[in-house]
């Protein structure tokens, strides 16, 4: 139905709102649109577990953004807290803070942020700095998991094994997977991350389980075997217990919040929520029961992704050019993050969902994200690549005064840049700060691979 070119992976061939709208009805999608961007500054509630509310001042948000940049010792950096001025400064009613590591030797890269009591007056100071702009902001905590490389780590640390990813790597095969006595230990460090990150002035804990991580992986981990393995409760139960952990810490107004893939779109019987029988189908059926179980012990805030960006990257964050031409219109993966996004909303109406995947439409994301937002296939819209890019993005959204020489061409080249663990942002917006990285380490990879 969809007339996917191959070209649509790496042109953007929409030059007005109204030529993108007509192709989507034309092509029959269900991505919403709409010309009044007004719901786009309203106000947003989001519950805390005591049944009181806050107020976020309008309904855009900036994605979790990993940079790279952190301090050896974890915490932020100039250049760091230079991309959280941006963040904080772009408009956005809420910002979403990468993943910050809860223990040393998970983290992405020895620059991934990480918090702890030597750390925990920067992030103090991040925070309030970031307040001065009047945001909401959320501290994603995580373990890497499979994706772990620092020095503290002499390989990554996987929670189950995983076909699709080690055919990739086959330097993984032999590699063991972490024991439940190391597992069991995560919930109270999870607690004490989540403590000094609320200290920190903080205003909401995501306990993080998207991309493959450890707390998603394991959701995966079908054929693991053991307490955390095998039937839904084994493997929801080190989420389950983090998250308890996590909330018998907190003030009971601080919010609870969840970086959830809703389905990793890998085939059964390595990924969460998806068909058993059919290859590559989402099946939420289990993103709901996991869901259901977090909201009744608080759960007030989900910022939802899908895919894996280290296997399906086109899944998690429709590009025009990546690692790999994309075998579907970005489009589709689009619609399939909203279609996901509105199915949650419908079956969770009291839990604040941040739809995500819009950087792709470039000057005309605002449309579309009124239209989810006046459809309620979401409560906000975060953006991703274009916070990389556009300094004040969040602001010309809302004032219908957006510059299409600032926004995201969604080239990849970020996460060209984080693949290599180096300092990460936007080279061709922001480029003189990150031209020079890119070409110093992506460039030289590359010529060096040819
Ligand atoms: C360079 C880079 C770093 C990212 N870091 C994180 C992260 O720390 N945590 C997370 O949950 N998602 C992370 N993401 C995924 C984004 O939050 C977001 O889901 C994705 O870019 C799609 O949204 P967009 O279309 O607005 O870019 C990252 C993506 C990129 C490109």
């Amino acid at each position: 139905m969809y007339a996917f070119n191959k070209k649509d992976s790496y042109t953007f061939s929409f030059s007005s709102p109204e030529q993108l709208r007509y192709y989507m009805e034309y092509n029959g999608y269900t991505i919403p649109f709409s010309k009044d961007i007004s719901p786009l500054g309203e106000k947003v509630k989001i519950k805390a577990p005591d049944g009181s509310y806050k107020t976020v001042k309008n309904a855009l948000a900036t994605h979790p953004m990993e940079g790279c940049d952190a301090e050896i010792d974890g915490s932020p950096s100039d250049l760091t807290k230079r991309r959280y001025a941006r963040f904080s400064g772009s408009g956005a009613g809420l910002v979403w803070a990468e993943a910050i590591s809860v223990v040393p030797e998970a983290r992405t890269s020895d620059h991934q942020m990480m918090i702890n009591e030597s750390t925990a007056d920067s992030f103090k100071s991040l925070v309030e700095d970031m307040k001065k702009n009047d945001v909401f902001a959320v501290a994603q905590l995580t373990h890497s998991g499979r994706f772990a490389k620092n020095s503290d780590t002499p390989h990554a640390l996987f929670a189950t094994r995983s076909l699709p990813f080690e055919e990739k790597r086959p330097q993984d095969i032999g590699v063991p997977v972490i024991t439940d006595d190391y597992l069991d230990r995560l919930p109270e460090k999870y607690a004490k991350a989540a403590k000094i990150a609320e200290d920190a002035g903080f205003d909401a804990i995501d306990v993080k389980a998207c991309h493959q991580y450890l707390l998603d992986e394991l959701l995966s981990a079908h054929t693991r075997e053991g307490k955390y393995g095998g039937s839904f409760e084994n493997r929801a139960r080190l989420m389950i217990d983090c998250f308890d952990a996590v909330r018998a810490v907190l003030k009971p107004d601080t919010v609870l919040a969840s970086r959830l893939s809703l389905s990793d779109m890998i085939d059964y019987p390595y990924g969460f929520a998806v068909s058993e029988t059919k290859p590559t189908q989402p099946d939420l059926t289990e993103t709901k029961k996991l869901i259901e179980i977090l909201q009744a012990k608080g759960l007030g805030l989900i910022n939802m992704t899908m895919g894996s960006p280290y296997f399906n990257p086109h899944i998690n964050r429709p590009y025009n050019k990546g690692s790999y031409d994309p075998p579907e219109h970005p489009l589709v993966g689009l619609e399939r993050m909203i279609d996901g996004s509105r199915e949650i909303r419908k079956a969770f109406p009291e839990i604040a969902l941040i739809g995500t995947g819009y950087s792709y439409l470039r000057e005309f994301a605002p449309y579309v994200a009124a239209g989810a937002l006046h459809e309620d296939a979401a409560t906000m819209i975060g953006f991703g690549r274009m916070a990389f890019a556009y300094d004040t993005f969040a602001k010309d959204m809302i004032e219908g005064n957006v510059n299409p020489s600032k926004v995201c061409i969604a080239c990849s080249k970020c996460a060209e840049i984080k693949r290599l663990s180096q300092h990460t942002g936007c080279p061709i917006r922001d480029q003189e700060i990150y031209l020079p990285i890119y070409r110093e380490h992506c460039m030289k990879a590359r010529n060096t691979a040819k």
